[in-house]
């Protein structure tokens, strides 16, 4: 049990964001579930938001879990479970887009939908939704967006801003295209929208950036890469769970498992020594995979204690 992470974590009076980053198959899905049951097991009104177009979500639980309305999760009181398809949001961000910019939709809308990171961007947008979100206790969202993400998403605020700056200078762009003041008032609010959803993930309160990595080199450049960009967008990342270390009681001679041992012990240092200033907790590698109900239990009291 890590009890810095525990009291990092825990909400006190407002709503916690907890997010879990990292490389890809180093374990987020398994410790953002696990975190969701056990804050939902205490008595927190929780819910977990997974924005992998795959089925990990709904596979974890036993149950479908989609993108239109939170769903219960069975067995587990208290969590709720919501899994946004990028494709799907993709459709409603467009039409958010079409209402937002009118007339210019033609101009300038097809543009932002057919680049390569519009399915982020819808996939923030609603993502932001979610923030605005009143009554969890504790929302964990699964897939967290990198530093490189971020900056990507960061784009239609910088588009939404300069657009707003040459129309309010001269109008000369409105006039040129016959645009209706309303479209501005709604850009406007998006724009807070926006800015609002980056104060809260700047927020070191209500706002946990953890990354999830293994103690192997890719995932630990990665963990580095992430912290970066991370940091330019003024998203401090707080803690580091280190997943999948071999135990050394595990080992009873066996030379296969101690060569892996040694290996990760090296990696292992070199994580105290780049990271240490972040509040670390570690997951041993365990003898099955973390699917059913009473493992993701587990592995909760394993991180934040009975
Ligand atoms: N400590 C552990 N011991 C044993 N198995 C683990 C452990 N942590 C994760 N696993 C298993 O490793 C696999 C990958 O984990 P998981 O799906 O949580 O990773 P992920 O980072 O979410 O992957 P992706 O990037 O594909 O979303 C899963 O089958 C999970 O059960
Ligand atoms: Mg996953």
């Amino acid at each position: 049990m890590n009890k810095d992470l525990k009291q990092l974590t825990t909400p006190n009076g407002t709503t916690k964001y907890l997010f879990f980053g990292g490389k890809g198959g180093v374990g987020k899905t398994t410790l953002a579930t696990a975190t969701a049951v056990w804050f939902a097991d205490h008595n927190y009104k929780t819910t977990i938001v997974s924005t992998d177009p795959t089925v990990s979500l709904s596979a974890m639980f036993g149950q479908k879990i989609g993108g239109e309305a939170r769903i219960p999760i069975r067995h587990v009181p208290n969590l709720c479970g919501l899994n946004i398809n990028p494709n799907d949001a993709k459709g409603v961000f467009q039409n958010r887009l079409n209402s937002v910019m009118g007339q210019m939709t033609g101009t300038f809308g097809g543009d932002v939908i057919s680049t390569p990171c519009a399915e982020e961007m819808a996939t923030f947008d609603q993502f932001v939704t979610f923030l605005d979100e009143p009554d969890s206790d504790v929302i964990v969202f699964d897939t967290a967006p990198t530093g490189k993400t971020l900056r990507e998403l960061a784009m239609p605020f910088d588009w939404a801003g300069f657009l707003q700056k040459q129309i309010q200078e001269g109008q000369k762009l409105a006039e040129l295209m016959d645009m209706d003041e309303n479209s501005f008032e709604d850009l406007e609010r998006d724009k807070h929208r926006y800015e609002n959803a980056l104060n809260v993930m700047r927020d070191r309160v209500s706002t946990i950036f953890n990354l999830v990595l293994l103690p192997e080199r890719l995932p630990i450049e990665e963990t580095h890469s992430a912290i970066t960009g991370l940091d330019r967008l003024g998203i401090p990342v707080q803690a580091l769970v280190v997943n999948q270390y071999i135990l050394p009681e595990v080992i009873e001679g066996n030379r296969f498992l101690a060569a892996r041992a040694r290996v990760q012990k090296l990696y292992l240092a070199e994580i105290e020594e780049r990271f240490g200033k972040l509040i670390m907790s570690r997951l041993p590698l365990l003898d099955r995979d973390v699917s059913e109900l009473s493992t993701l239990r587990q592995v909760g009291e394993m991180l934040y204690g009975e």
